[in-house]
């Protein structure tokens, strides 16, 4: 069986075309070979949410895709969220005006996901946004005031599901 695999996919629309060991996670694949390590690694085995991407437009843990599995596919990571003129993303924004991080190690897949959530259901409830996060740990813990200040900044900006 081969150990090596040529895959080409689009990150951050971006297209790259690499050859790639088989058991290679797509996390170490988007830090190591495309050097975006604002994807964060914590347990690597499913439960913390720190490596969430979007992969075809569903977030994903990165830990536990294989590259080659994503051969093909359409990624967007942290680093993908800014506009091109380094404009953050209105939920990015909203993050850093609600003061919802503590050592930002979470962050990234909290981003992810809350942009997943918010493009499916565009006024989420309080419960809504706690199930759709329940997936992704923080361990500074600083989930009340994330929630309430994050929640509070969505209903003030219609464009955050951009
Ligand atoms: S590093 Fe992937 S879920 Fe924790
Ligand atoms: S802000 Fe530190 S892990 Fe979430």
């Amino acid at each position: 069986m081969a150990r090596e695999q040529r895959i080409q996919l689009t990150v951050n629309g971006r297209t790259y075309e690499k050859t790639v060991p088989v058991r290679l996670s797509l996390a170490d694949f988007i830090r190591e070979h495309l050097n975006l390590t604002g994807t964060h690694l914590g347990c690597e085995h499913g439960v913390c949410g720190a490596c969430t991407i979007s992969l075809n437009g569903r977030s994903a843990r990165s830990c536990l895709t294989l590259a080659v599995q994503a051969d093909g596919a359409e990624i967007i990571t942290i680093e993908g969220l800014r506009a091109e003129d380094g404009t953050r993303h209105p939920v990015q924004q909203a993050f850093h005006e609600n003061f919802a991080v503590q050592c930002g190690f979470c962050t990234p897949g909290m981003l992810i996901t809350t942009i997943e959530l918010l493009q499916e259901n565009p006024n989420p409830t309080e419960e809504e946004v706690r199930e759709a996060l329940s997936g992704n740990l923080c361990r500074c813990t600083g989930y009340v005031r994330y929630y309430a200040a994050l929640r509070e900044a969505i209903l003030a900006d219609p464009k955050l599901t951009r």
